[in-house]
């Protein structure tokens, strides 16, 4: 027998108990008995994986998850939320195609979409994604696709998905549901295409994984992997695996972060130091009326749009923000959303600072803004701390 070498240590061999969680594959390739086996998963007629660029099993279980959630026939992975995005637009539009936009987009979508138009010569109309009437005059005979989000960043805007859908007739509707998750509401029950969620947020949950995920139809799917595994944004096993993990508590994160949420756009709204709160819940908010007939799914019929909500302090520019920043006692500035803690972010220097000052301004992210991200903690807890803050900011 030849001497064992390192190379080849560490497999383990199938056994007759199976583990309580699912195990995580944490491998580049699959070991393959021969080429016809490997003709048979090429085919479909054999489930199998090959090569973790295009298919691993924490991937499947993971997009068969979404797809469920989302009550679709398929769902697929990606290295990100931007991985998902970024397939499915290069999956539906190419050169000389037109596509349609919100507006009001989280801004590294909008990034995207600038990049498409100049790189790629896609041409792109911005519409407002709350007027369904805007969005149907946008449609041409070239539009392959009109992407929106349900609740937009960092505005809180609800769209109305099923008008969009009927606005579009036959164009597909992709929308970007991270804000709202399955949770809230399924897009794809209300006329639209694909469903695509940046799972670094709800989905996962923690804080702690890049991930995207999307769902539709098995054809859409099935291109949209196609496109994903030429440009690489596969998706890593153990972060899939993280995101499994996370899904299982999304019923109960959803409903706690919404109540609280509202809580604290109410109390803000109140405060003499802030100039505007955008939370749907709130009848001044632009979209409330659209908001009270989608999202009132609340115990008693509050309106439920997730854990975000954006406010202006009153005045004092960037100096007031980072005031309010250092003076926060256990809440940090930490660029994302969806946490299981609360943090704050920055819109006009992160997610929209490739913007001008005049374009951010147009949409309402002034420099004054900060968009809260609520977390697990007591309603009292972070009220007391904001009010805090907020007073010591008057002084
Ligand atoms: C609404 C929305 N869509 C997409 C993304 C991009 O997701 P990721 O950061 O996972 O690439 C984000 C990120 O903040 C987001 O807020």
């Amino acid at each position: 027998m030849s001497e064992p070498h390192p190379a080849r240590m560490g497999h383990i061999a199938g056994f007759s108990t199976s583990p309580s969680a699912p195990p995580i594959y944490q491998t580049t390739a699959f070991d393959i008995p021969d080429l016809d086996v490997l003709a048979e998963i090429y085919a479909g007629s054999t489930v199998g994986h090959i090569y973790t660029r295009d298919s691993n099993p924490n991937h499947s279980a993971l997009a068969e998850s979404i797809a469920m959630l989302e009550r679709a026939e398929a769902g697929a992975v990606f290295s990100s939320g931007m991985g998902a995005i970024a397939a499915v637009a290069m999956t539906l539009a190419g050169c000389g195609d037109h596509v349609i936009v919100g507006r009001s987009l989280y801004g590294v979508t909008l990034k995207l979409m600038s990049r498409l138009q100049q790189q790629f010569a896609v041409d792109v109309t911005y519409v407002d994604a709350c007027v369904p009437n805007s969005v149907a005059a946008a449609v041409r005979d070239n539009t392959k696709f009109c992407l929106i989000e349900t609740v937009s960043n960092p505005l809180l805007e609800v769209a109305d998905v099923a008008a969009i859908a009927t606005a579009l007739g036959s164009v597909p509707l992709v929308v970007d549901s991270t804000f709202t998750t399955p949770e809230l509401v399924r897009p794809l029950e209300q006329g639209a295409a694909i469903v695509v969620h940046s799972a670094s947020k709800y989905l996962n949950g923690h804080g702690d994984v890049m991930l995207g995920v999307a769902a539709g139809s098995a054809a859409h799917m099935k291109a949209v992997r196609a496109t994903s595994s030429v440009l690489g944004q596969n998706a890593n096993p153990f972060e899939c695996w993280l995101t499994q993990r996370g899904l299982r508590t999304l019923p109960l994160r959803v409903r706690q972060v919404c109540e609280t949420t509202a809580g604290l756009a109410e109390y803000l709204s109140t405060h003499p130091q802030v100039s505007k709160v955008y939370h749907p819940s709130l009848i001044a908010h632009g979209t409330h009326a659209t908001a009270a007939r989608l999202y009132a799914s609340g115990a008693n019929g509050e309106i439920r749009t997730g854990g975000i909500v954006s406010f202006v302090l009153n005045g004092g520019g960037k100096a007031a923000v980072t005031k309010f920043m250092q003076l926060l006692a256990t809440i940090p500035f930490s660029p994302t959303l969806a946490d299981s803690r609360t943090t704050i972010s920055h819109p006009a220097t992160t997610s929209h600072g490739f913007m001008t000052k005049q374009e951010r301004t147009a949409l309402g992210i002034v420099d004054e803004m900060i968009r809260l991200s609520v977390g697990l903690e007591s309603f009292e807890q972070l009220r007391d701390e904001l009010d805090a803050v907020l007073t010591q900011l008057d002084q």
